[in-house]
């Protein structure tokens, strides 16, 4: 969530549960290094003989995320030791497609959304099963931070209100234990929890919780329950229990799982999107009851398919799909692409206020030279070139994206500098004739980009500086 909610610099930083920050980039490494020898274990355990050079390393990151998450992604498991030239990306609404068809529900020649609520996003994005078999994307991505961990944070919320502040930050950093086992024990309710459930839930209380809330309180926890807003909706069971009406768990559903709803909603209300009929849902919160009885029955009139194990879907798919990764053919383009270009002054396409005198001509610079649209569709791999001139000896392609189909000039509200290639011609070549062909690589989970010399043949690609 951290990578999604901000633009992500590689001097991102996270909070624990404290609120101490540490910086994002090495957390990432350690995790995926963790990862990686955890299989590396397994695998030898197993004796069969695979060497570390026979893996290939998919990661698989939410759709919905941005160029920078994912190179940040990518440099993390470069730096925790992964090879990089055997690292693929992987969409993870697109994993999750390659699951369930693999399980057998067939969705040839039909049109269907995945939904994946893991937990932290609700991912969402629609496909078409395409006649060889292939996956074509056919609406951008999109959702929001609406995953099951909100129901965690409206029940701390909720303790916290019963309890007081005090209490809960010393038993997050006093007697971590006891706070993990009060969370592990929510969970096991969180998976019962059903929409229509008329019966109250009991969890356990830690006694330091108690103890400290008392004394802080100066009354007792069933006086203090009196005193809250709830009524008899929150009681104590015994001396070590709390139990609530299931009114109030309801309630820490209701959020985040209508904002999913309601999303799935205003997608299908969409003209292009009258043809879907199919929703699959995956993600471990897809496996709540609650979440499948909602959709259902706020989205009559269409067909679900929620795989069996929906929480490891995208896993599944994900192995898949580094077997076989030409499954998905095209993706519907986030932004529109391109690079900033000069062109010399024609009133009858420019606006006579742009035009400026620079070395003995009329001008129009920040022209916006497009390479692909928004919500154009591209075929995975696809390449597409142009080709410019280059105007002195040292000169830089710069690379800008935005959310505006026509974009006419590199300036215009939205457009975002997304990085720069610098060249140096040959000086003893003219330089009309050293031609700068400029190539996006669109289509693939990652973008790529080079500049090749079409004189000397000297390609230079970019790395995207997002560092800030
Ligand atoms: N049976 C279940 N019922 C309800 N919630 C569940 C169930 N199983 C898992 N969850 C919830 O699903 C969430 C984890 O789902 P998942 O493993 O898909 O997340 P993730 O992929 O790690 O997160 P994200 O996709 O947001 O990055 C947790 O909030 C967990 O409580
Ligand atoms: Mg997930």
């Amino acid at each position: 969530m951290v990578l999604h909610s901000q633009q992500i610099w590689r001097s991102a930083t996270v909070e624990d549960l404290e609120g101490k920050t540490f910086p994002a980039k090495p957390l990432f490494t350690m995790s995926l290094k963790y990862l990686q020898q955890h299989l590396l274990d397994a695998l030898s355990m197993s004796k069969i003989g695979t060497r570390e050079t026979d893996i290939r390393y998919i990661i698989t990151v939410p759709a919905i995320w941005g160029i920078a998450a994912k190179q940040f992604m990518r440099e993390a498991a470069i730096e925790a030791g992964i090879d990089g030239a055997r690292l693929k990306l992987a969409l993870e609404p697109e994993a999750a497609a390659v699951c369930c068809e693999a399980l057998g529900h067939t969705l040839a020649g039909e049109k269907f959304m995945v939904v994946d609520i893991g937990g932290g996003t609700a991912d969402i994005s629609v496909n078409e099963k395409q006649s060889d078999g292939s996956l074509k994307n056919i609406h951008a991505p999109s959702g929001g931070p609406w995953g099951g961990i909100y129901v965690d944070a409206n029940f701390i919320a909720f303790m916290t209100e019963v309890f007081g502040t005090m209490a809960i930050t010393a038993l997050q950093s006093k007697d971590m234990y006891d706070y993990f086992d009060m969370i592990r024990d929510f969970e096991v309710k969180k998976r019962k929890f059903e929409f229509d459930s008329q019966t109250d839930i009991t969890f356990r209380i830690p006694v330091v919780l108690k103890e400290i809330s008392e004394e802080q309180f100066h009354q007792s926890l069933s006086d203090r329950l009196r005193s809250l807003k709830y009524g008899k909706r929150v009681f104590t069971r015994g001396r070590d229990k709390l139990g609530v009406d299931s009114s109030i768990m309801q309630s820490w559903f209701t959020d985040p799982v209508s904002k999913t709803v309601d999303h799935i909603s205003s997608v299908l209300k969409e003209k292009r999107m009258k043809d879907v009929g199919l929703i699959v849902l995956v993600g471990g919160f897809a496996e709540s009851p609650y979440v499948q009885q909602r959709i259902k029955e706020e989205l009559p009139g269409m067909k679900l398919t929620v795989p069996g194990e929906a929480g490891l879907a995208v896993l599944k798919g994900a192995v898949m799909f580094g077997h076989k990764h030409d499954i998905i053919s095209s993706r519907v383009m986030d932004y529109t692409y391109g690079i900033h270009v000069w062109a010399y002054y024609d009133e009858k396409i420019h606006p006579a206020e742009r035009k400026v005198y620079q070395d003995g001509a009329w001008i129009v610079d920040n022209l916006f030279d497009i390479f692909v649209r928004a919500n154009e569709d591209v075929p995975v791999d696809s390449k597409v070139s142009h080709r410019t001139i280059p105007s002195s000896q040292s000169s830089r392609i710069s690379i800008y994206r935005t959310k505006n189909r026509e974009p006419y000039f590199t300036t215009d509200p939205g457009c975002e500098k997304l990085g720069h290639i610098d060249k140096n011609s040959n000086r003893d070549i003219p330089l009309k004739e050293q031609i700068t062909k400029t190539t996006f690589m669109f289509g693939d989970t990652e973008l790529h980009i080079w500049c090749e010399n079409v004189k000397t043949g000297e390609v230079e690609t970019l790395t995207l500086d997002l560092s800030k």
